[in-house]
């Protein structure tokens, strides 16, 4: 199995001797991303270019580790970080009674450095690394909450926050569809960001219901966020992606694509963007991206009117 610490012992692919960990972090990332881009067998390429000495089993795991190496956050497994079960469902149902109550609204005041900082949402926020990764970069510009359905990733994340001494980020066991709209509403800075990535499936028709991103929900978003705010979301899924660009679109009055506004922004002929525009992967898309498969973003901009 590839370990961090093989890391140092990788012979330089690129040059003689040996060489040090970021570089080849940066090194091994690119060439991961290249590959994977090209859509060959992840795995076999990463063989080959890393050299037959350590990495004989990459896995996706691996991938998500390299990817937020440099946030250096310790390992907590999710299991000690609760009571009860020791086993993490794969999805729940957020229409169980037990997900029906609202979320507590916290003391913004306490929660956060500068409470009247423009606010980035994360829904199904998981790990929370790639929020954690986003408020570590901007501390003094935004602040962060991820709102998520599974205690244990939110004790989690809330312990990685508070070792990282960041003070411009929360996480927040909420069922998004119920709690919302009362936390965003009474946030006392403007809302400027929504992400919704990679939600779960929930495959079968007649648990479409349980989807997170419903009527209210997109509702809510657009009442809330500010005028010239975006809202990014991605999928694995194309019947998940559809179905979340069909009640985005549906707003066009009061969304426009981002290619619409920044022309760089280039989208497929299909208009799902080319890139991820976030500069990180989450850890739901590199597990994707490792197993082959595309990803379906879109990205919206608030009108200003
Ligand atoms: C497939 S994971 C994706 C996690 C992360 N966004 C990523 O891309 O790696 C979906 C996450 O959404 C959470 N979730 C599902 N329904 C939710 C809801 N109604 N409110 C908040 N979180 C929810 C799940 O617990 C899970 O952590």
């Amino acid at each position: 199995m590839f370990r961090m610490e093989h890391i140092n012992s990788i012979v330089n692919p690129i040059g003689k001797g040996r060489i040090l960990f970021y570089p080849y972090i940066n090194y091994l990332h690119n060439t991961i991303t290249t590959t994977i881009s090209k859509r060959s067998s992840s795995t076999i390429s990463i063989k080959q270019s890393c050299s037959k000495e350590s990495v004989q089993d990459l896995r996706s795991t691996d991938l998500v580790a390299l990817e937020y190496a440099n946030l250096n956050l310790k390992q907590h497994s999710i299991q000690e970080m609760g009571v009860g079960h020791v086993r993490i469902r794969q999805h729940v149902n957020p229409l169980s009674s037990a997900f029906q109550v609202p979320a507590q609204v916290p003391d913004w005041g306490e929660t956060f450095c500068d409470s009247s900082l423009p606010l980035v949402v994360d829904i199904g926020s998981g790990s929370g690394r790639f929020l954690i990764w986003h408020a570590k970069g901007s501390p003094e510009t935004k602040n962060y909450m991820g709102l998520e359905i599974r205690q244990k990733l939110v004790n989690r994340a809330q312990l990685w926050v508070k070792e990282l001494d960041l003070n411009n980020i929360c996480f927040l066991f909420a069922n998004a569809t119920v709690s919302f709209e009362q936390l965003v509403s009474s946030y006392p800075g403007p809302l400027v960001f929504v992400s919704i990535l990679c939600p779960d499936p929930h495959f079968k028709k007649k648990h479409h219901k349980r989807r997170v991103v419903q009527t209210s929900l997109v509702n809510s978003i657009l009442k809330n966020l500010s005028p010239g705010g975006q809202i990014y979301l991605h999928s694995d899924v194309l019947e998940v992606a559809l179905d979340m660009r069909s009640q985005f679109d549906a707003h066009l009055d009061i969304l426009q694509h981002i290619d619409n506004v920044d022309p760089s922004v280039r989208c497929d002929e299909r208009g799902w963007l080319l890139k991820n525009p976030m500069g990180i992967r989450t850890e739901r898309e590199i597990h994707a991206e490792f197993e082959g498969a595309t990803m379906y973003r879109r990205m919206y901009h608030k009108r200003d009117t």
